[in-house]
């Protein structure tokens, strides 16, 4: 699924549940020993993922360990990001040749529990949000947002090692066309000696999950 909404250039891996073939180097083990059976799981298939990814890519497939604020580390010359949901586990990896950042995100393709968009959206995004569960309904439209701002840090952190909160990024999506835009309200990101003011996203929802992705080219 997720091959769908990231550039050809980019490789990926997915898993629909864990998988009992996923393993886990000891440096990476200990980052979760004290963590409780769900997490460890989708932690082990996201890296088993990753792993898959980064040999389709001719990178090496090692240890991927965490770095500041959660951030994976990836191997020298490679971008890439991991999501993992309830029913879904991925990752992306490129070559900075072709792409500066990425992130990707999934959820389940359910509503957000009460009070949650207020939280995570601008006004003008609620408004638009709900425009869209009415007009275009067979989607969850505001899970498909909360999704594309954590697709939006994912990608935004590697660039500025800032943390990037809700309400400074204001996306619009093109409910035909499967993308969306985020105006970085936070300030620009640079990437390759580009300014950057909007971050483009890509964005399907199917069998049950939501999927977002932004990818900041070369
Ligand atoms: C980090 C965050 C985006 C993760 O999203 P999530 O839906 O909770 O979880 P997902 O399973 O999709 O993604 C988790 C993965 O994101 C990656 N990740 C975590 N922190 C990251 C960071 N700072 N930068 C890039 N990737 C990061 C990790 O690979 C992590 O998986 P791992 O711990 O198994 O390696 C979220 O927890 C968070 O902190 N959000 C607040 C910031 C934000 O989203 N701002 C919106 C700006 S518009």
């Amino acid at each position: 699924m997720i091959e769908r909404i990231v550039p050809a250039e980019a490789e990926t891996a997915e898993a629909y549940g864990d998988l009992p073939e996923a393993t886990l180097f000891p440096e990476e083990a200990l980052l979760v020993k004290s963590a409780v059976a769900q997490r460890r799981g989708e932690f082990t298939t996201a890296r088993h993922c990753a792993r898959q990814a980064l040999t389709r890519l001719g990178a090496p497939a090692g240890a991927i360990l965490t770095g500041e604020r959660g951030a994976p580390m990836w191997p020298e010359g490679v971008v890439g990001s991991i999501t993992h949901c309830v029913g879904y586990r991925a990752a992306v990896v490129a070559r900075p040749a072709h792409v500066a950042a990425i992130g990707v995100d999934a959820e389940p393709a359910l509503p957000l529990p009460e009070g949650v968009l207020e939280a995570v959206a601008l006004p003008d995004e609620q408004i638009a949000v709900k425009e869209l569960l009415v007009t275009v309904p067979g989607v969850a439209w505001d899970r498909l947002l909360f999704s594309a701002k954590e697709s939006v840090y994912k990608a935004w952190f590697p660039l500025t090692r800032r943390f990037l909160e809700f309400e400074e990024a204001r996306l619009v999506f093109d409910p035909a066309g499967g993308t969306f835009t985020a105006q970085l309200l936070a300030g620009p990101a640079r990437a390759g000696g580009r300014t950057l003011h909007t971050f483009d996203g890509r964005w399907l929802s199917d069998d049950g999950i939501v999927l977002t992705s932004v990818t900041v080219p070369a």
